[in-house]
Parts: C-alpha cells; structure tokens; sequence
C-alpha cells in the first residue's frame, strides 16, 4: 500500500470503541461515545497544522505565541448520514472549521454510492479537507467521497474513519494511493452483506436510533 495508513490506538479511543461496539449499548451512550472518540480522532489528525506566532502579552511578560495559522482553516466534510456524528465531535474541538456535506447511500443490492447531496465552501480550493465517514466497509461511499472531492481541488484531503476493513481499505488505496487514511482499527473482514465483523452494525442506525 502507498498510503500512510494510521491505527489511533489510544488507550482511551481503544477503550470507548469497544463501549460502541457492545450490543447492549444505547442510542445516547452511542452517540456520547462517538463524539467522545471523535474529538481524540480530531487531535490526532491535525497535529500538523500549521502554526505562526503573535506578540502577546502575558501577567508577567510579552511572549511570541504559537497560534493556528489563520488563512488555513479546514474543512470537515461529512459523509452523510452517520459522518454526522464525527462531524459534531470535531466541531467541538475545531470550531472555527468550515463544514461540507456530501449525501451518500449504499444501494442494498449493488452496495455501490448513489449521491444525492453535495454542499462544500465555496472557498474549499484554498482548504484542506477532512472527510469523515465511521466505517470504511467496501470502500466505496470513501472512494466516491474522494473522487468528488478531489474534483474541487482542495490543497489536500485526509480520509477519517472509525472502524475499516481490510478488504475496504485495500481498494480504497488502490484508487486512492495519495490520501492519507485515519482509522482507530482495522477489523477482520466484510460479510456478504457489505458488514464489518466484528465491528459494531449499522453507525447510523445506532447513532439515530432507527433500528
Ligand atoms: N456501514 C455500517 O454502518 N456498518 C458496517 O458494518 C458497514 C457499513
């Protein structure tokens, strides 16, 4: 694989996904933890933003301060509908991101993406851009996600999942060899129904509650 694949295997990220996965877990706790998770995630894939300094004064002193470079503000584009839950985390952490919406839905018997919403910064190809998706199961909603994207020509994208599987991710970077991808693990396989095992069922079923 070309890719920079990167496993966040924090303790704490570890820990609260394993909370996501058990069955018995509720809708609220569900979503608590996703957002929990996603703000670890979102520390993780920024540590190389870029910074520049400004004159400040302290109680005590003046001091050159490291700040976020101000013309480089992200984008957070959310693969609907269970990127929603990322999406909300990542604000939390990064408020002053911008927020992209793509629509994608899994046709049941093709398991291909069909798009039916796409809303972006009208700026974006001065941003770098953080798609958000919880599972990268076949690869194909992140494929198609990328293609679009890559289409409006931002500085760069990176690609943020909670749970992949391995078959997934292959094709992924097969299409995609450039973009970095973010996961906090790689499960064992898909299922014939496009499932990750063991991974934690429907993301947007548990996180809206509409199983
Ligand atoms: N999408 C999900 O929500 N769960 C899976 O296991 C695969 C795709």
């Amino acid at each position: 694989m070309g890719n920079q694949v990167t496993v966040i295997n924090h303790p704490l990220i570890q820990h609260k996904l394993t909370l996501m996965r058990r069955a018995e877990t509720s809708t609220v706790k569900f979503r608590t933890l996703l957002k929990e998770i996603s703000l670890l995630l979102a520390y993780e894939v920024t540590r190389d933003l870029p910074l520049k300094t400004e004159l400040i004064q302290t109680p005590i002193a003046q001091m050159e301060a490291p700040v976020l470079a101000p013309d480089k503000k992200l984008v957070i584009v959310a693969i609907q509908r269970a990127g929603q839950g990322i999406l909300d985390g990542m604000l939390e952490l990064i408020p002053s991101a911008r927020v992209g919406h793509i629509g994608l839905y899994r046709d049941p018997k093709s398991l291909i993406p069909v798009e039916y919403y796409f809303k972006v910064p009208h700026d974006i190809d001065k941003r770098d851009v953080l798609i958000v998706d919880p599972m990268l199961a076949t690869g194909n909603s992140a494929i198609a996600a990328v293609e679009r994207l890559k289409s409006t020509n931002p500085l760069s994208i990176k690609f943020v999942c909670l749970l992949a599987a391995p078959e997934g991710l292959e094709h992924f970077c097969s299409i995609h060899p450039d973009i970095a991808v973010y996961t906090a693990s790689i499960d064992d396989k898909l299922d014939e129904l496009g499932y990750i095992i063991p991974g934690l069922g429907d993301a947007g079923d548990r996180l809206f509650g509409t199983k």
